[in-house]
Parts: C-alpha cells; sequence; structure tokens
C-alpha cells in the first residue's frame, strides 16, 4: 500500500517538531514491509506571507487536493495577525476539504502525571468530537459606527441542519468503532436561544436512533467543570466549533499540556484528504531554541496511520511514546526535563524501531 503525505510544517516550532515527525514516518515504512509513504512538503506560512503577501500560493488547496493525508506543524508570527495566518491558510483548509470534524484524545499517557493528582490513567481516556466547520466561527457579520461610542460587532453563528447531523452522526458512529459507551453532548440552550435549541433537537434525534449509548446533554459551562471533578464520566464528547475548541484546550491542559496533543481534521468520507496537527501553535517564546516537545506532532503521526487503517503502527507510535515517558530520562522542559527536541525524537523513534 502506498499513502502520499502533504507536508506543511509551517512557522516557528512547527518545522523543529515536523522533522521528528517525518522521523517516525520513515520508521514506520521500514517497520512495516508492506506500506510506503512518499511525502511532499510545502513551505507555506508567515515567511512566505511577508514575500508574497499572502500565506499559500493561488492554487494552493489544487496543489494539495490528491493527497492521502495532510500532515501540518504550526503556523503563527509575531510579524503577521494571526486573523490572517489562521483564516487564509487553515481554515480555507479544512473548509474546503470538508474536514468537518476536529477529533482530539484526550488520554493521559503512561508515565505522565495530571495536574488532577487525584484522576488515574482510566479516568482520563476520551475522545473529543468537534465541529470544525461551521457555528460560531463563520466569518459572518462585521463592525458599525468605527470610531463613535456607538461602535457594534456583530459575528452571527451559522447552525445547518446538515453540518449539525453529520458531526453529531459522526460521534455516534465513532463511539460504535470504539466501543464506547457513553456519549455526553455540550449546549448552552438556556441562553443562546435559537441555534442552541436547534442543536439540541437534532441530538435528541440521533441520540434516538442509538438506544444502546447513554446520552447525557450538559450546558457548556457546567461540562467545562466537569471535566476537572468527573472525567471518568466521559467516553466521546461532542460540542460546536467554539464549545469543542475551548473544551479541547481544557482536556488538554489536564492530561499534561499543550505540547503532548494531538488533532486529527478528519473528513470522514475520504472524498478529500484529512489533516493531522498538533494542538499547539507556533511558539514564538521557544522558537529557535531546539526545546520544543515533539510528542504532540509525532501523537499526530500516530493518529494519522489510524485513519489510514494503519491500526497497529499507529498503537505502536503511542506505546513507544508512552515507554519513553515511563522511562523519565528524556524530557523537554515543558515536561520538567532537560533534553531537546531532536533528543526525545530520537528515543522516540529508537523505542518504536525495538519494541
Ligand atoms: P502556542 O501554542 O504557540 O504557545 C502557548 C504556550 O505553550 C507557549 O508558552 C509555548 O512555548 C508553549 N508550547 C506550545 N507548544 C509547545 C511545545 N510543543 N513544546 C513546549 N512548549 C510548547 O500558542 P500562542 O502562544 O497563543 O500562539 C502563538 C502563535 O501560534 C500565534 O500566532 C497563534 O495564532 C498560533 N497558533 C497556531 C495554531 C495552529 O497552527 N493550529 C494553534 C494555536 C495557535
Ligand atoms: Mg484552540
Amino acid at each position: 500500500k502506498h499513502f502520499s503525505i502533504s507536508v506543511i510544517a509551517g512557522d516557528g516550532i512547527g518545522p523543529e517538531v515536523m522533522r521528528e515527525g517525518l522521523k517516525v514516518v520513515e520508521a514506520a515504512e521500514k517497520l512495516h514491509g508492506g506500506v510506503r509513504f512518499s511525502y511532499e512538503s510545502y513551505g507555506w506560512g508567515c515567511d512566505y506571507y511577508l514575500k508574497n503577501g499572502m500565506m499559500m500560493p493561488k492554487d494552493g488547496l489544487d496543489q494539495i487536493r490528491d493527497s492521502d493525508v495532510i500532515l501540518f506543524g504550526a503556523v503563527g508570527a509575531p510579524e503577521v495577525p494571526d486573523h490572517v495566518s489562521v483564516w487564509e491558510l487553515i481554515l480555507p483548509i479544512r473548509r474546503t476539504f470538508q474536514q468537518y470534524v476536529n477529533l482530539r484524545p484526550v488520554k493521559l499517557l503512561k508515565g505522565l502525571e495530571s495536574p488532577l493528582r487525584h484522576k488515574t490513567h482510566d479516568d482520563l481516556d476520551f475522545l473529543v468530537v468537534r465541529e470544525n466547520t461551521e457555528g460560531e466561527y463563520s466569518n459572518i457579520g462585521g463592525r458599525l459606527h468605527e470610531g463613535t461610542p456607538y461602535e457594534l460587532a456583530i459575528q452571527n453563528n451559522v447552525f445547518t441542519k446538515f453540518g449539525t447531523k453529520r458531526i453529531l452522526e459522526y460521534a455516534y458512529t465513532l463511539a460504535n468503532k470504539k466501543q464506547k459507551k457513553n456519549m455526553t453532548i455540550a449546549t448552552k440552550s438556556n441562553a443562546i436561544n435559537f441555534a442552541m435549541p436547534f442543536w439540541d433537537e437534532i441530538a435528541k434525534e440521533i441520540a434516538g436512533h442509538h438506544p444502546e449509548i447513554e446520552t447525557n446533554i450538559y450546558h457548556i459551562d457546567a461540562l467545562a467543570a466537569y471535566f476537572i471533578s468527573k472525567p471518568e464520566e466521559f467516553d466521546i464528547v461532542v460540542g460546536s466549533n467554539l464549545f469543542g475548541d475551548i473544551l479541547t484546550d481544557l482536556g488538554a491542559a489536564i492530561v499534561g499540556g499543550l505540547g503532548l496533543a494531538p488533532s486529527g481534521n478528519i473528513n470522514p468520507d475520504f472524498h478529500y484528504p484529512s489533516m493531522f496537527e498538533p494542538i499547539h501553535g507556533s511558539a514564538p517564546d521557544i522558537a529557535g531554541k531546539g526545546i520544543a516537545n515533539p510528542i504532540g506532532q509525532i501523537w499526530s503521526v500516530a493518529m494519522m496511520m489510524d485513519h489510514l487503517g494503519l491500526t497497529v503502527l499507529s498503537e505502536l507510535i503511542i506505546q513507544s511514546i508512552e515507554e519513553v515517558l515511563q522511562e523519565g530520562l528524556v524530557r523537554t522542559p515543558d515536561l520538567g526535563g532537560y533534553s531537546s527536541t531532536v533528543e526525545v525524537g530520537e528515543a522516540i523513534v529508537h523505542k518504536f524501531k525495538h519494541l
């Protein structure tokens, strides 16, 4: 089997962690005689923007459209406004390729301790499914009366039946595939009085088709608190774009931090490539120092393998990360260690090759 990967390393620590991620891809190929990966790298991002006035070429999306998957690092630089770097690179990829699922595991890896001291590895192991194409991040709205005391801003939320249904249906399909019994749905229908009752109605309809799964619908504020007080209750948590965004960063924080957390921007229908990336940004404060944690990127490679049906390779990568963490010898400073990005990447690759 052959898979083609479009690689967009991006800015700041993006290229630093991507180098380690690609070492794992190469090792996977050697380990598993049956698969081949080829990749093409695209130097898009803020440097490209500063030279060319755009984040990627006009036909950029066409250049990567036919690849099987996209592996992304991180984007963002102090010289370029974030609404430009995000809206002109990541969001067009997510939307054009209908990557309507943002999937993020909240899983405490072996060898790490949660800041929630009393919670175990079994307690902290669930998946968050975030709607990734509509909702609160709509780009529809505007500002009026700028510069006057009457200035105002309006940003419309857009929830379609099609978009809402497909994300909830994906969540239940995933629950069945992973043999999970519990579904948690985020809402705020007491205050967001058009969009969220609409969301709840669709949620209840789809929940009704899945009596085998226990469904709970919680208001987002309470749900955020439950992430801290009773994370063991969750198997799959599904929410709108904004709610899912906030919950997943919170999820990353309770299992050890931003440097570790991976994500998938998934088009479940395989009509277009899906994209895998660590959830962190370009971290300008540590860029160039060689101390970024590469685990978020490497775990994203594992998610990519799982998406491609290479489940065993995916599990072996996660096991390699866990064994390195359990030994505790090689860690980047964000995990209290003294090692470099390269040292951590190579320790994981070494484990992976010798498991
Ligand atoms: P950030 O995630 O880049 O950094 C937040 C904090 O976490 C920093 O102190 C950083 O040093 C630390 N950190 C992040 N990744 C780390 C890693 N792998 N190892 C060790 N420490 C790590 O978020 P921030 O500072 O809010 O944004 C910086 C830039 O990144 C901005 O331009 C922002 O727009 C962009 N960004 C891009 C994202 C993407 O490419 N998907 C996601 C989030 C932010
Ligand atoms: Mg976020």
